[in-house]
């Protein structure tokens, strides 16, 4: 496929009020693989979380695009992330999701591998005859070329590239603000959901920024808030969801909006009272203290993040941290777990781990209606009489480039910024997933002709 036939899937001209993506992007498999290798295995992903292998020995696998992928810490608690392929023959080293373990025995022909990678052992070697150039070849297990640790956040690439703080650029402020919120950063709460939906990767990359849809696919939901809310019963949920302004002085009528970030990661947010419904409450004044109230308040609101490709973390009737994963075009895995900060009360975490049921997973009452708009759309986008989506074009007469008064807050400098009332609904935000969808496609495929 020619950059030429790629490139014209995008037709970006804001300018003239327009943008759009083309059905294609969502269902051709050449588009498809042209993903995989230049966006998953051609740059910086989200692995896992440092939480999930607190201890020396211990490893997390997972993919990078199509590639098995460990993450173990050494014996001197080390961090490094591997292509999980005997050097053998390539089968798989590790096969629990988390686990722990000082050496690795190939179950094929036990070749073994120590927590660093290294190759410790290669069963029968005296007797196998082999060559001096098989002696001198480097059986250690493939390290990947990038790896690093972002406030516990973990990501990797399969290819030399820039540096981490490059990739978050600007959106690094948001992962802060989700950190600071504990003592000691972010954990993973035990236990994980992996599920799989019939639709193209990029429904669930919009869906998460995409505050059009909440009052129409989950009215459910919306209607069961309501009648506790009539009903006051004691022991149900405590939806975190308010009326009131903690910023009621700089809102005006604002009450969340929509950031962007020239590598393709987005943010919407919207405005949640300071209450004793949401969890941080028992840290409030001590947050305000450390950071101010207005960053305070920035821990408190909805924060729905995407830091592309790959990794969500959703705040918002509690909170949730995504990996997705594309199988095909017209399929996805998302593997879910909830985040939480470390050494919040078991009062805090028993109110976020209640909401998180509520809210999220294929049992919970958002995550299904989710799923199944998704492969509506799937389905649809075999419309040929109507290539062009037209999912792109709320928000566009009053979006602003650069910094709002609420990113000022937080120090942060994102390309675009869309400050509005509850039912502007912005959809340019999706503007910034297409723009580095195309610029990391054309990186990988120049570097590849
Ligand atoms: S594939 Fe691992 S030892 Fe043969
Ligand atoms: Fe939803």
């Amino acid at each position: 496929m020619r950059w030429e036939e790629v490139s014209a899937l995008v037709d970006d001209r804001v300018t003239d009020g327009w943008f759009s993506v083309h059905r294609r992007a969502f269902t051709d498999a050449a588009i498809f693989d042209l993903e995989m290798r230049h966006i998953f295995e051609g740059g910086w992903v989200f692995l896992g979380m440092a939480s999930q292998v607190p201890n020396p020995h211990d490893y997390l696998t997972t993919t990078v695009g199509r590639v098995p992928i460990v993450v173990m810490r050494d014996g001197e608690g080390k961090l490094d992330a591997f292509v999980n392929a005997c050097t053998h023959k390539g089968a798989l080293i590790c096969h629990k999701r988390t686990g722990s373990g000082r050496l690795h025995v190939c179950r094929y022909h036990s070749w073994s591998f120590d927590s660093a990678g290294q190759s410790v052992g290669v069963k029968g070697l005296r007797d196998g005859a082999y060559s001096d150039a098989f002696m001198q070849t480097d059986r250690n297990l493939s390290r990947l070329p990038a790896f690093a640790d972002y406030r516990g956040f973990l990501f990797g690439s399969l290819v030399p590239t820039c540096p981490i703080e490059e990739h978050l650029g600007e959106a690094r402020h948001l992962l802060d603000v989700a950190a600071d919120q504990g003592e000691d950063g972010l954990e993973l709460v035990p236990g994980e959901v992996v599920f799989t939906y019939d639709g193209n990767w990029k429904m669930q990359l919009e869906n998460c920024a995409d505050a059009y849809h909440f009052t129409s696919t989950h009215p459910s939901y919306l209607q069961l808030i309501e009648k506790r809310r009539r009903e006051e019963k004691k022991n149900v949920v405590k939806s975190v969801w308010g009326e009131n302004s903690a910023w009621s002085e700089m809102t005006e009528g604002i009450t969340g909006g929509t950031y962007g970030f020239d590598q393709g990661h987005v943010l919407n947010w919207q405005v949640i009272p300071l209450s004793d419904t949401v969890p941080l409450a028992e840290r409030a004044e001590l947050l305000a203290e450390r950071y101010g109230a207005a960053r305070r308040d920035w821990m408190v609101n909805m924060r729905n993040m995407t830091i592309f490709p790959n990794l969500q973390v959703a705040e918002n009737a509690s909170s949730q941290l995504r990996i997705i994963r594309p199988l095909s075009a017209g399929k996805t895995e998302m593997r879910t777990f909830c985040i939480a900060p470390k050494g919040e009360s078991d009062g805090a975490r028993r109110m976020r781990i209640r909401n998180y049921e509520d809210f999220f997973n294929p049992t919970g009452m958002a995550t299904p209606d989710d799923t199944v708009c998704y492969a509506d759309c799937q389905d649809g986008h075999a419309n040929a009489l109507q290539p062009w989506i037209l999912g792109y074009a709320r928000g566009m007469e009053s979006v602003q480039d650069g910094p709002d008064q609420f990113a000022d807050v937080l120090g942060m400098k994102p390309d675009r910024s869309q400050p509005c009332g509850s039912q502007l609904c912005d959809e340019t935000l999706f503007h910034s997933y297409y723009r580095a969808w195309l610029s990391r496609l054309k990186v990988g495929m120049e570097r590849s002709a």
